[in-house]
């Protein structure tokens, strides 16, 4: 057990962690936006009694969604935690919350809105909370490979996927060019759905995700998962190449997730012999494959959840969950499966100050922080997001 169950240190109080807090902005490191209005001091010691206080205020008005990377001063004020499949099916089926307070990212808000009622507002308690993979597919880069499939025949014949996190005009392309909206719980169904439609698959925007499904549960052959670079001239490859691959993986990624090596993997199997190793499809290819169980945040929740009292796991996601995980089962030796920490800086940016900033806002009557999507853009991402609650 020794050096096995090490802690990790959480960030010492230097103005970079007051920046993950959400009291500042750093524009050349994410898309900054100051909090419009005054956020109560992390160190206030009512923050807990006040939020609790702006919820019960809001009663059946308000309906709050965690996302499972959230902190557990954010989590503990959630109706309900979930991945990002769950989340969206949950904000769907609330049509009398006339709040919607969405502690995720972005691109989750976005989607939130699109499913629910013009009637219903989303919020997002911290406006930089975005996600650097969703920011890797940018949509007229996107119209940009679409034409070159046109201009080699073969767009016809090309079913678009875009994975959850991506904003909500790249859903809103998905859904024009008749293709679908997956998330990590149904990539499989979504290519299966897809490869019944076409020859051929643009995955957007996380190459992983895309690759990961495509090889290890479709048994697509690894020749066939060409990566197109939106910043290389035709994406990197030929017209030949658009029309002879059957996956073309968008070159983006998850920085978080992107840690991962195979090299930690091994690591940690020569220092604890009965490891299980469980990582997100986000992985990269070697990792998910070197990994004994892979799958969305829940998945993850689920598997450790019927794990056996004193069996190993190191685990390949976020850290808030990884942590949570820990303590919610002392019985269990759950690791992180990278030495460093590693948080979603972006998730995190959502924290208690601005949970309570939030819902005392909305609790006076102040609409605060509202995410909306533009009406054509939400026809067209809706009938992706449709068609992946729908399938089969
Ligand atoms: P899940 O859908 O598994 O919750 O993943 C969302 C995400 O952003 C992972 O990085
Ligand atoms: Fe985006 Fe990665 Fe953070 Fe998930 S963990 S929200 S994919 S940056």
């Amino acid at each position: 057990m020794d050096g096995v169950t090490e802690t990790w240190t959480e960030p010492s109080s230097t103005g970079a962690a007051l920046l993950l807090l959400g009291r500042g902005t750093d524009p050349s490191a994410e898309r900054g936006v100051e909090c419009p209005g005054e956020l109560p001091a992390p160190s206030d010691p009512t923050l807990v009694e006040r939020a609790a206080r702006a919820k019960a205020a809001l009663g059946d008005r308000l309906f709050i969604l965690g996302h499972h990377y959230q902190r557990d001063e954010v989590i503990q004020f959630a109706d309900v935690t979930g991945d990002s499949f769950k989340l969206a099916r949950e904000a769907a089926a609330r049509p009398d919350a006339e709040f919607i307070v969405f502690c995720g990212v972005h691109f989750m808000a976005e989607s939130a809105d699109i499913l629910t009622s013009d009637a219903q507002k989303v919020v997002l308690p911290d406006l930089a909370a975005g996600c650097s993979m969703a920011d890797m597919a940018v949509l007229s880069q996107v119209e940009t490979a679409w034409e070159l499939l046109e201009d080699a025949g073969v767009a016809d014949s090309t079913v678009p996927i875009t994975y959850m996190n991506s904003s909500a005009d790249i859903k809103g392309f998905v859904g024009r060019h008749h293709g679908v909206v997956c998330t990590s719980s149904n990539a499989k169904r979504a290519l299966t759905w897809a490869f019944e439609r076409g020859q051929r698959v643009l995955f957007l925007p996380d190459q992983h995700l895309g690759r990961n499904t495509a090889i290890l549960e479709m048994g697509i052959d690894a020749d066939d998962c060409l990566l197109y670079d939106p910043h290389k001239p035709g994406g990197g490859l030929t017209a030949q190449q658009l029309g002879q691959a059957k996956m073309l993986l968008w070159r983006g990624h998850c920085s978080v997730h992107g840690r991962f090596t195979k090299s930690s993997v091994d690591e940690i199997r020569l220092r604890v012999p009965d490891v299980n190793v469980l990582v997100h499809p986000e992985c990269r290819f070697d990792v998910v494959t070197a990994a004994d169980y892979v799958g969305s945040t829940e998945y993850i929740i689920k598997i450790i959840d019927a794990a056996p009292a004193g069996s190993a796991w190191a685990v390949g996601t976020e850290l808030n969950l990884v942590r949570r995980l820990a303590n919610a089962h002392p019985d269990k030796q759950i690791m992180f499966l990278e030495r460093n920490v590693c948080y979603c800086s972006t998730m995190n940016r959502i924290d208690l100050p601005h949970l309570v900033w939030t819902l005392e806002e909305l609790a006076a009557g102040r609409l605060v922080n509202q995410i909306t999507v533009d009406a054509d853009t939400a026809h067209h991402a809706r009938v992706a997001l449709d068609q992946m609650l729908a399938l089969p």
